[in-house]
């Protein structure tokens, strides 16, 4: 291993007690084990799932203390054994683990791991904090539309085909239709993205009617008002697609999902994925006599990206270099200003618009 570091403790965000607020302290810079490398922090963008994490311990469980920030973007400051991808001094962006049994791979904190295959170098002409602001939803997303196990599988919009065979390959993706339930959320924004670059032929979102136009504009094919009825907004659905043909929901607000049963073909094979625990959603799948729908939780995290995790982190890049996936608004925290970054958590409580927020670790107040 190589470094250029000199300190061997570092500053902290800590989640010290769940349902309490954070707390400013210090530990150990962490050393990246083989596979992985060492980032100087620069930015890490707050996600719902980190107020979770503070409100509920979603993810930390027992590890208190823990640390949050799962997307995180910096300098490669050391190289574990066997990484070849990276310099040290490249600027990267990449998914941190917030299941990692240490709070080492957190982006709440002065230096950070990061498995090398879930990151990648930020294309020239792109900012830090707009690098950071992909990791967790893209994954999500892209595992979600092209997993052929965790997702639905549809074609891989890959054209270097010796990276990865293309899955599906027989299958036109412009006879495809996706159903995005939640297309205003930024995890939704990258599903229309996605769906877009993979062709799919009909890209229908439920969402808000003000954002119609943006929403065209990164390729949903059909907006339907999401403060429609739920009676309405299936026949608006079915008006365009049999219902018979509806096969691929993929639902990325809901937490019960009485819509998106509403919406899915009753009679043939079919896939909802939600981004909330499926459990109840099962439940209500087998009462409501759904015999040939899989309601079914997508794990937004890189091991279950795999075997796409590598090429996904070599495209993701390219595509936002070439404007094919557009960069989200945000806004920025500078230095670990606790009050500021807790009304960033709070934020996400209730499902309302919200303009995220990056932080910058290094900043000093
Ligand atoms: N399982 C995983 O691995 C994973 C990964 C990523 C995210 N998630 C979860 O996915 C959810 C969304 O994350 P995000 O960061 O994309 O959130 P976000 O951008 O903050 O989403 C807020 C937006 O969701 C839309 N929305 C809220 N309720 C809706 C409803 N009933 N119907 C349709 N649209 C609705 C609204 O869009 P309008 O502007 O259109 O009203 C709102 O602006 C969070 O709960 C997050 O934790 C899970």
């Amino acid at each position: 291993m190589t470094s250029i570091m000199a300190t061997s403790t570092q500053h902290a965000i800590f989640v010290k007690d769940i349902g309490k607020p954070l707390v400013y302290g210090e530990r150990p810079i962490p050393e990246p084990p083989k596979g992985y490398i060492l980032i100087k922090v620069l930015s890490t963008m707050l996600l719902p799932h980190d107020t979770y994490g503070r409100d509920q311990g979603l993810f930390i469980g027992e590890r208190l203390p823990y640390i949050l920030g799962t997307n995180i973007a910096g300098v490669v400051e050391k190289l574990g054994d066997d990484v070849t991808s990276f310099k040290i001094g490249d600027h990267v962006f990449g998914q941190g683990n917030p299941v990692y049994p240490t709070p080492d791979s957190a982006g709440l904190q002065e230096y950070a791991i990061l498995d090398s295959e879930a990151a990648a170098k930020i294309p020239e002409g792109v900012e830090i904090d707009d690098a950071v602001s992909f990791p967790v939803n893209a994954t999500t997303s892209f595992e979600a539309l092209f997993h052929p196990e965790n997702g639905f599988g549809f074609p891989l919009p890959f054209t270097d085909t010796s990276i990865f065979p293309r899955a599906n390959k027989n299958i036109d993706p412009a006879t495809q239709t996706v159903v995005i339930i939640g297309g205003g959320s930024n995890v939704g924004k990258l599903a229309i993205q996605f769906a877009n670059i993979a062709r799919i032929g009909r890209i229908i979102t439920v969402a808000s009617i003000r954002n119609k136009t943006s929403l065209l504009s990164l390729g949903a094919t059909h907006i339907i008002d999401r403060h429609d009825t739920p009676e309405s907004i299936a026949k608006q659905i079915h008006d365009i697609v049999q219902r018979e043909n509806i096969t691929h929901v993929y639902d990325c607000v809901s937490w019960e999902f009485s819509l998106a049963l509403s919406i899915v073909s009753k009679t043939d094979a079919s896939k909802i994925l939600t981004l909330h625990p499926a459990k109840s959603g099962v439940a209500l799948a087998q009462e409501q006599g759904f015999d040939k729908c899989q309601v079914q939780f997508v794990a937004g995290g890189n091991e279950f990206l795999r075997p796409l995790l590598k090429p996904f982190w070599k495209y993701l890049p390219l595509w936002v270099k070439e404007g094919k996936i557009v960069i989200p608004k945000y806004r920025v925290i500078e230095g670990f200003d606790l009050e500021l970054i807790e009304s960033a958590l709070d934020d996400y409580r209730d499902g309302s618009p919200v303009l995220p927020a990056v932080v910058h670790p290094q900043a000093r107040k």
